[in-house]
């Protein structure tokens, strides 16, 4: 049973130690990670299991991206034979966002505390946290957050394994996560099996999103019903968002509950006080939607998936008026080609077609034919792939060419769009080619 708190009011949005904040209460910032002491005096001893049943109740779905519900893919997991490995995927490959390294920097015993009872209810020893130890800061406090645990023996026979993942955008793909466990690089598997299924070894293994383990934790103490007090009835609980771009602070980690609204969003934390040109959602491989629009929409991740878009990682990043998308768009498309794994078709030749095709756009080589034959390239590679990658840069494309329709007959005139910077300008970060 769990134990059932006042329901604390839920702010709409707030940074680490905003009241009424969920995963980011508790000390501000600058105070750095939370120890395990002051974890658990602020939210009591992680309770030694939680039940199906309440995770089902709580409606909690994944925050990598795909938001899968989170009991489906336990239950998946379960029910397999042999015994399960339990992966906080902590890699966070999505170039811009910084949630769940900002979670492990500030909260690490909130992520571990969800994984360790993830293990409990599968009824495994076996967990690894699985992040890139380039980032330094949420690496040594994952370090420092494992070594408090052991010394204070909290999480019985469960053992903790940090692993390093590689610095490639794949490397997050759940299957990817497994190849790299299993001693290859970051590629993902040609086979249509989920590893909770089928992972590490053959074992059902159960990946999840660092932001995912962390609910677990908050919903284990105060229950579902806690948990559904906060957002909306098919997009329940809070959610991390990362401000990238053309904000006041690109970078900031902010929590909402689903229905905060992009304008409140970013005319506060953001700092904006007018739309924007446009606003990409979900991130690198998300969607275009014209500022105007943006503006009054809620970030629910219901409401916007049934508007065709997604909150995905939970990106929230900004082009401001002065930009150009459609060279914004060609960097990112570069760039989503360059990481192609290299074993699908329409992967490994779509997707540099496409960039191909983006860039003669903007260098106003437009016409008929070009649009044509990116639509028909959207066709061909969608749902092509082995895994998501090339859908996600195909939803890139698309919504660009709906979204800075101006801009392709401004190219396709001028060579650039008047009053605009038509180089890639917006503070998007790419890393560094290797
Ligand atoms: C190209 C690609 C990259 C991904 N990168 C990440 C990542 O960095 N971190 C992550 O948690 N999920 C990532 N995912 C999603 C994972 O495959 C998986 O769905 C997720 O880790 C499951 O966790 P969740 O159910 O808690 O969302 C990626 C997916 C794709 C297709
Ligand atoms: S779709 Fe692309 S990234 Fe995914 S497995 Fe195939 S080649 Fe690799």
């Amino acid at each position: 049973m769990s134990t059932m708190h006042a329901a604390a009011p839920v702010v709409p949005f707030g940074t680490a130690g905003s009241p009424g904040t969920r995963l980011l209460a508790g000390p501000v910032a600058s105070e750095g990670m939370e120890t395990l002491q002051a974890h658990q005096s602020r939210l009591g001893e992680r309770p030694a299991t939680i039940t199906l049943d309440e995770l089902v109740a709580s409606g909690l779905t994944g925050r990598g991206g795909g938001s899968f519900p989170f009991a489906r893919k336990i239950q998946l997991a379960a029910s397999r034979a042999g015994t399960a490995v339990v992966v906080v995927n902590a890699s966070e490959s999505e170039p811009a966002s910084r949630k769940d390294v900002t979670l492990l920097e500030l909260r690490p015993h909130l992520v571990l505390d969800g994984a360790v009872l993830a293990a409990n209810v599968l009824g495994t020893r076996d967990l690894i946290v699985y992040l890139h130890s380039a980032r330094t800061a949420s690496t040594s406090a994952l370090l420092a957050a494992v070594a408090e645990r052991r010394a204070a023996g909290c999480d019985g026979a469960v053992s903790i394994r940090v692993v390093d993942s590689p610095a490639a955008y794949l490397a997050g793909e759940s299957s990817a996560v497994v190849s790299v466990l299993e001693g290859r690089g970051p590629v993902p598997s040609l086979r249509p099996i989920p590893v909770a299924a089928v992972g590490v070894g053959g074992r059902p293994t159960l990946v999840s999103n660092a932001e995912t383990y962390a609910h677990v934790a908050l919903i284990a103490r105060f229950g579902a019903a806690w948990f559904n007090a906060g957002g909306t009835q098919r997009a329940p609980g809070s959610t991390l968002v990362t401000l990238a771009g053309a904000v006041a602070s690109p970078g900031l980690v902010v929590e909402i509950v689903a229905g905060t609204g992009v304008r409140d969003l970013l005319a506060g934390p953001g700092g904006l006080t007018q739309p924007p040109r446009a606003v990409l959602l979900g991130g690198y491989a998300g969607s275009w939607v014209p500022g105007e629009a943006a503006w009054s929409m809620p970030l629910d991740r219901d409401w916007l998936s049934a508007a065709g878009t997604s909150l995905g990682c939970g990106l929230v990043a900004v082009l401001a008026q002065t930009a150009c998308g459609l060279a914004e768009t060609l960097r990112l498309l570069d760039y989503l080609a360059s990481q192609s794994a290299g074993q699908c078709g329409p992967c490994v030749l779509g997707l540099p077609e496409l960039a191909e095709r983006f860039r003669a756009l903007v260098e106003g080589r437009t016409s008929r034919r070009q649009l044509r034959r990116i639509r028909e390239l959207a066709v061909a590679i969608r749902g092509r792939g082995a895994c998501a990658h090339p859908d996600g840069a195909v939803q890139l494309a698309e919504t660009a060419l709906a979204v800075f329709e101006a801009e392709v007959r401004n190219h396709a005139r001028h060579g650039s769009c008047p009053g605009r910077l038509c180089v890639a300008s917006s503070g998007l970060p790419l890393p560094a080619a290797p």
